[in-house]
């Protein structure tokens, strides 16, 4: 990365900004649990980033299970009605460490900054952590065709906020995520650890450890 060419920071949401990702977790758990699919961290480490059909489906996979494409989708509502109770209690107490602070940091700093998450319930979760108005741009997860790894999302937002690919960095704690973001020809930082993101062009343990003056 070239310094002083960053203009913008893409964010990820569950896993990053908030931990919804044990949410998800929680969910997927249940059904693979109903259905007696063995569920390890491998396996809930593939389906973080991942949207909502195509993780059902690595799971049913994982079981050899074939099901209707009816069946399938009454097990998605499932899953979703058991996230949406969950995330009912959200509040902005549930930012992750660093969260705020990089937000309001990046803001002042006059950075653009994006959301970029495949999850239906972003814009829910967004409002209930009353940070909606730090973004430039919220991807809405319905208009994209290709999920993560694949990089449209990256790119849709990158074009939604007015800023060439390489002028963005992005933010992510999923393999599929980092996968998307490199793709994009963005500056990928990793939330989580070293030896999962691995194609992470840096990763910190938590947005504690964000600094973009160190970055540009
Ligand atoms: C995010 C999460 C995934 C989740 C996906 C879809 O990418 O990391 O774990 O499955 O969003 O979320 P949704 O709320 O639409 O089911
Ligand atoms: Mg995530």
């Amino acid at each position: 990365m070239e310094k002083n060419q960053i203009k913008a920071v893409i964010f990820d949401l569950d896993g990053v900004l908030t931990d919804t990702a044990i949410y998800h977790y929680m969910g997927w758990k249940m059904l693979a649990d109903k259905l007696n699919i063995p569920f390890d961290e491998a396996l809930n480490e593939e389906l973080k980033g991942i949207d909502r059909m195509t993780s059902l489906n690595k799971i049913l996979a994982r079981g050899n299970i074939d099901l209707s494409e009816d069946d399938k989708n009454l097990l998605c509502d499932e899953k979703n009605a058991y996230y949406v109770e969950l995330i009912k209690k959200i509040t902005e107490d549930d930012l992750l460490p660093g969260a705020k602070r990089a937000l309001i940091e990046l803001k002042n700093k006059g950075y653009k900054i994006g959301l970029a998450s495949v999850s239906k319930n972003a814009f829910s979760v967004v409002e209930s952590l009353n940070i909606a108005n730090f973004f430039d741009y919220i991807v809405d997860a319905r208009t994209i065709n290709r999920g993560k790894p694949n990089p449209e999302i990256f790119i849709a937002c990158a074009e939604a906020i007015g800023v060439k690919c390489h002028e963005c960095i992005g933010v992510e704690d999923a393999v599929a995520g980092i996968e998307a973001i490199k793709r994009a020809n963005m500056f990928a930082i990793g939330i989580g650890r070293r030896d999962i993101l691995i194609k992470a062009d840096i990763v910190l343990e938590s947005l504690k450890d964000f600094d973009i003056d160190k970055l540009t």
